[in-house]
């Protein structure tokens, strides 16, 4: 296989659309589910309210949308990738939350009209844009005065058990494998530091701006393929990486995982790997 693999990480930085239209259903399988309890958290750490209208931002399978919906919000789910929005479609047929809709777009430019939500949020979206900065402030600009914006995100990328795992099964295959970037890191992580979310939320326009360290996102698996599908399921950055690789290499970096998460297990219980998260809320100022 040789360098790409190496690189690979900075130079599938900005995955298109496709490429999260190909990842879709693992996403849904494999990670969307774990992360309602965080998600649920953060809606009601930001004020939402049955009746309310939510707008959710790369909303992925619905990761935060299904939880408002739940709760009783009138959602609207955005994401520039219609294979993740047909997945959020059905998950709201299957549950009958009725009137909950999706509509394709990017989050740098937001087809909707200034002050329509009570509530604006993205969870582990807004995290890996391009300009964050600019998305931002179209959460802030479609959000009514004294409505809240919520951005959930993950924080350093040391504490995250399961991407570690994963990189240091890579370098056991690929000792020339240089994992992730430092300086500047993945654009997953560029609001890692809370002070930095913190900041970013101010300069948006938002007021009251919390960051809640509090909270992590648990990932329960049984078997090294299970790690490997939350972690190809998860973006479509570990797909690129791995694609490097030959069969046998892929299969020797699922046997190294299978160990890793067997010394985590009690052979009972299925192993549980955690990972930070940022949850930032802010105010949208009055007029
Ligand atoms: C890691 S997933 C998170 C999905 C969901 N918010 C959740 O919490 O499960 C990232 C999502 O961001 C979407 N995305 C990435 N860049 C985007 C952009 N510029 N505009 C809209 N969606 C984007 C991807 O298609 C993907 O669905």
């Amino acid at each position: 296989m040789g360098t790409d693999a190496g690189t690979a990480a900075t130079q599938h930085e900005v995955a298109p659309p496709e490429a999260w239209d190909a990842i879709a259903a693992g996403y849904d399988e494999f990670v969307a589910p774990g992360e309602a309890p965080f998600a649920h958290a953060g809606l009601v750490l930001a004020g939402l309210e049955e009746g309310d209208r939510f707008l959710d931002v790369a909303a992925g399978t619905g990761g935060l949308s299904l939880p408002a919906a739940r709760l009783g919000a009138r959602v609207l789910a955005t994401d520039w990738s219609p294979a993740m929005l047909e997945r959020f479609r059905a998950r709201v047929r299957e549950e009958g939350l009725g009137d909950a809709e999706a509509r394709v777009m990017d989050a740098h430019a937001l087809d909707i009209e200034d002050e329509s939500f009570d509530v604006t949020g993205s969870q582990f979206g807004v995290m890996l844009v391009p300009d964050q900065p600019v998305a931002l402030r179209e959460m802030v600009r479609v959000t009514r005065p004294g409505g809240r914006v919520l951005v959930i995100a993950y924080g350093s990328p040391a504490e995250f058990e399961a991407l570690q795992l994963f990189l240091a099964a890579l370098r056991a295959v690929l000792p020339e494998f240089e994992g992730l970037p430092d300086d500047p890191p993945p654009l997953e992580f560029q609001v890692a530091d809370p002070d930095e979310l913190r900041q970013r939320l101010v300069d948006a326009g938002l007021s009251d701006v919390t960051v809640d360290t509090t909270h992590r996102e648990r990932i329960e698996v049984r078997s090294g393929q299970a790690l490997w599908d939350w972690m190809l399921g998860s973006n479509p950055i570990a797909g690129a990486i791995v694609g490097d690789l030959t069969a046998d290499q892929q299969a020797t970096v699922r046997q190294i995982l299978d160990g890793m998460v067997r010394d985590r297990s009690d052979g009972e219980r299925p192993a549980l790997l955690t990972a930070p998260l940022n949850v930032g809320i802010g105010t949208k100022c009055g007029r």
